[in-house]
């Protein structure tokens, strides 16, 4: 399903694609991770208006769950996220969710930022370092963290290698690429990419890694719930 929404859909510039389509499991809710209560309002809520609010961005394809496409619609309207294109029902996995949103990106969008719902605090000053280097002449650009513990590859519980943690990175959304870019990554196939990047690597994009954020906390479990919220109450109204 495609449902067009309250829509501004304007041509050109920037599309952000959120993907909120993911159950939650280990959320352990009655309902999807981007339903969960956040500070009084759906998961979804934060990130929604975050980046209905950002001068970087133009226009919003949401990915929801399966039957909850219209919550979706009206949490946008409730916002007034007047830059929602469209609500789109998301797919089994993240990268089919991104898939079926990106169907609903018009072929003149020049760059399409995909951003999961799941990382709420997501703020302007991460786009604008996504989209400067961006600028700079690559296929696509993604935030990272230092990694901070020693990373072993372990088979059969017994460790084969210590990887040199120096060349690591933890990457994070929002990613932001040249849209056609991202369009090639998605034209084959997406089995078992955790993130767009990695298809836009696989078809022969280079991308980038800015400083990433570590505000922009996934929440999985209702302890990572926890602290989002605590983080949203210290920011205050
Ligand atoms: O499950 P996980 O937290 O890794 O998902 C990352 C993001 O991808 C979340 O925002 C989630 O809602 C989204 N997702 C999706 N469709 C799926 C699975 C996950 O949109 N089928």
């Amino acid at each position: 399903m495609s449902t067009s929404s309250s829509a501004s859909g304007e041509a050109g510039g920037t599309w952000a694609i959120l993907v909120a389509a993911g159950s939650g499991s280990r959320l352990g809710s009655d309902r999807p991770k981007a339903f969960a209560g956040l500070a009084g309002r759906p998961l979804l809520a934060e990130s929604l208006e975050r980046l209905d609010t950002s001068e970087w961005v133009d226009a919003i394809v949401v990915a929801a769950p399966p039957g909850w496409e219209e919550p979706a619609i009206l949490l946008a309207e409730e916002l007034v996220a007047s830059k929602v294109a469209a609500v789109v029902t998301g797919g089994a996995t993240r990268a089919e969710s991104v898939r079926i949103a990106l169907a609903e990106v018009p072929e003149d969008a020049l760059v399409v930022l995909v951003h999961d719902a799941a990382r709420p605090l997501v703020d302007d000053a991460v786009i604008e370092r996504l989209l400067a280097r961006l600028a700079e002449g690559v296929d696509g650009v993604v935030p990272g963290i230092a990694i901070g513990d020693t990373v072993k590859r372990v088979e059969r519980g017994i460790v084969a290698e210590t990887i040199d943690r120096e060349a690591l990175v933890a990457v994070q959304t929002p990613q932001v690429f040249v849209a056609e870019r991202l369009r090639a990554g998605y034209s084959g196939e997406v089995a078992g990419a955790t993130d767009c990047a990695s298809l836009v690597e696989r078809t022969g994009g280079r991308v980038a890694v800015v400083a990433g954020d570590p505000r922009l906390v996934k929440v999985t479990t209702a302890s990572d719930l926890e602290l989002v919220a605590r983080l949203v109450e210290d920011e205050g109204p």
